[in-house]
């Protein structure tokens, strides 16, 4: 809620890595007209360092304060589409942010559709292992109770395009915050 008890309206999204956060939280964005937040971008930007420098210079726990940090600047937005990191749900203190923030959503997708998501790019320094998918179970294993007590919807896009999965979103956000107005 605002001061004035307002609701923010924010659409906050987790979810493990390759699940779509940043691309179908960027077409939730256009869709809305809202702005796009993206917590790692925010982490990058202020630090000057890319996700996995940060990693590899200071190591994990560096980057869980700097994300920390990252979601208490945010507690002020107001109709933001918000994209955290996959582990962005480990600390109770962030989950408290994101659901001050507003309706969160769970993005999910099938094992096989995740390792092909998350090969496309090197950036993710959690799963430079030796077996990603051995990787993927296990800390899919030990977060799953975390996206499940935060989020209030959780939607599986494994089989949904960017705008199937985007749509599916708005209409849920409608519920939730009761937009009765037609788009
Ligand atoms: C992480 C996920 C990454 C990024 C960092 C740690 C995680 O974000 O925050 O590499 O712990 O799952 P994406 O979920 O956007 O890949």
């Amino acid at each position: 809620m605002t001061d004035d008890g307002a609701p923010r309206e924010n659409i906050v999204l987790v979810g493990f890595m390759g699940s779509g956060k940043s691309s179908i939280g960027r077409s939730i964005a256009k869709k809305l007209g809202f702005q796009f937040v993206d917590t790692d971008y925010i982490i990058q930007e202020r630090s000057g360092r890319s996700i996995s420098e940060i990693f590899q210079a200071s190591g994990e726990e560096a980057f869980r304060v700097l994300e920390t940090r990252a979601l208490e600047s945010l507690r002020h937005l107001k109709r933001c589409v918000v994209a955290t990191g996959g582990g962005a749900v480990l600390r109770e203190e962030n989950r408290a942010i994101l659901r001050h923030l507003g309706f969160v959503v769970c993005l999910t997708a099938s094992e096989e559709v995740t390792l092909q998501r998350v090969s496309r790019n090197t950036k993710r320094p959690l799963l430079q292992t030796e077996n990603p998918r051995e990787t993927l179970r296990s800390m899919l294993a030990s977060r799953q109770e975390s996206y499940a007590t935060v989020a209030q919807f959780t939607l599986d896009t494994t089989l949904l395009t960017q705008p199937e999965a985007a749509d599916l979103v708005v209409l849920e956000a409608r519920k939730a915050f009761s937009w009765h107005r037609p788009e």
